[in-house]
């Protein structure tokens, strides 16, 4: 039972209970009077009986009528009890939602403010967490950007003397160089997301057509030569969106394609099933697909599907999704996965944008 039908309860069950001590009191009073009036006043038996009757039908209609004061002020009182907890709720759910700047208003009530006072104590504390995490994130990345990019020279220079290198140190220069880039794509990864934390994130808007777009996306991915297929129905489709983060969304999602994927990809450009002011790009590939319980999971932060180790792509830090999803939402838009809808095996990611000219 819940807190508002307890306090109604208690008023009903306490109006009840005290109208019907009144009722018994007042009708055994009056009867005992009456009864001992009887043969002092010469009252006849009848007029006794319609006199209890008419105290009795009274007394029925105030005990009704104090049990809906007590209802409407059961009511009235459920109400203010637990208007300051639907208002928590409501705080407590837009915290979640990533608004830390949420408070509760303070009220004039001193046993509510006590609660008031240590919730927005403690989502002061939580906020002041959760940005000095992001700025810890962001001034670590920071930290390495300037070693990691002499490195990164350092190597190329190496690189350039490769042939001068003997065998065995061709095959370290070619470890380091893999883990340099790999390294400096999970401190650019970081930086990015941490500008998403810090809410330090600025929309470059450029207007973009679609089906050119992908194309040169797709070109300068890793896997350049996958084919593409532009809906008919898309070809004048633009989008208004930031040219860079978009075309790391297909990059992204064709590296994992490449790398979790079987390695090869196909790009779909289409309008959204259900709207005809959004279009689809759709990356798809013959891999083993995503396992039904990851497909939510793999878009957050860090995560790895299950088959990642086991498919022996040990690179990925696991934040190329989730990045993905921050670029996607940052243009109102959404991604997630699935497996694809030809009963071959493999997977498919969607990620659906707002296209400015709607697909005829
Ligand atoms: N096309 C795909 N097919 C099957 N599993 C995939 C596919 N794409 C992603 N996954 C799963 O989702 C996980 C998360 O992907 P995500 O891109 O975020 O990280 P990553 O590729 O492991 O590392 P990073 O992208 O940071 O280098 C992957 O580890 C993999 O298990
Ligand atoms: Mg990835």
């Amino acid at each position: 039972m819940g807190v508002r039908s307890r306090i109604l309860a208690t008023f009903v069950v306490g109006s009840l209970l005290l109208s019907g001590v009144l009722f018994f009191l007042t009708f055994t009073l009056t009867r005992t009077n009456l009864r001992e009036q009887e043969g002092e006043l010469g009252l006849s038996n009848d007029l006794i009986n319609e006199t209890l009757n008419s105290v009795r039908a009274s007394l029925i209609l105030a005990t009704i009528i104090t049990v809906l004061v007590g209802l409407m002020l059961g009511i009235v009182s459920s109400e203010r009890v637990v208007r300051p907890l639907a208002g928590a709720a409501n705080a407590a759910r837009a915290i979640a939602d990533g608004r830390l700047d949420t408070r509760l208003e303070p009220t004039d009530d001193p046993d509510l403010n006590a609660l008031t006072e240590s919730f927005n104590d403690m989502v002061a504390r939580l906020q002041d967490r959760v940005e000095r995490d992001a700025r810890f994130a962001s001034d670590v990345s920071h930290e390495l950007r300037s070693p990691l990019m002499t490195l990164a020279a350092s190597v190329e220079v190496m690189v350039s003397r490769r042939d001068e290198l003997p065998e065995r140190g061709q095959a370290a220069l070619d470890l380091l160089v893999a883990d340099v880039a790999r390294f400096s794509s999970l401190v650019e990864d970081l930086l990015e997301i941490s500008r998403y934390d810090a809410g330090a994130v600025r929309i470059m808007r450029d207007q973009l057509r679609v089906a050119e777009f992908v194309e040169q996306a797709v070109r300068a991915s890793t896997l350049a030569r996958s084919p593409i297929h532009i809906d008919q129905r898309c070809t004048t489709t633009t989008l208004s969106g930031d040219r860079r983060r978009l075309a790391r969304v297909v990059a992204n999602l064709i590296d994992n394609a490449r790398l979790h994927g079987g390695g090869s990809a196909s790009v779909h450009v289409c309008p959204a099933a259900d709207s005809n002011s959004h279009v689809w790009i759709v990356v798809e590939d013959a891999g083993e697909g995503v396992v039904d319980t990851d497909t939510d999971r793999i878009f957050e932060r860090f995560s790895r599907g299950v088959g990642a180790s086991k498919r022996g792509a040990s690179e990925g830090a696991g934040l190329g999704l989730a990045l993905v999803r921050e670029h996607v939402r940052l243009h109102g838009g959404r991604v997630w996965a699935e497996s694809r809808r030809d009963g071959e095996s493999g997977a498919r990611f969607i990620v659906e944008l707002v296209c400015e000219t709607a697909a005829p």
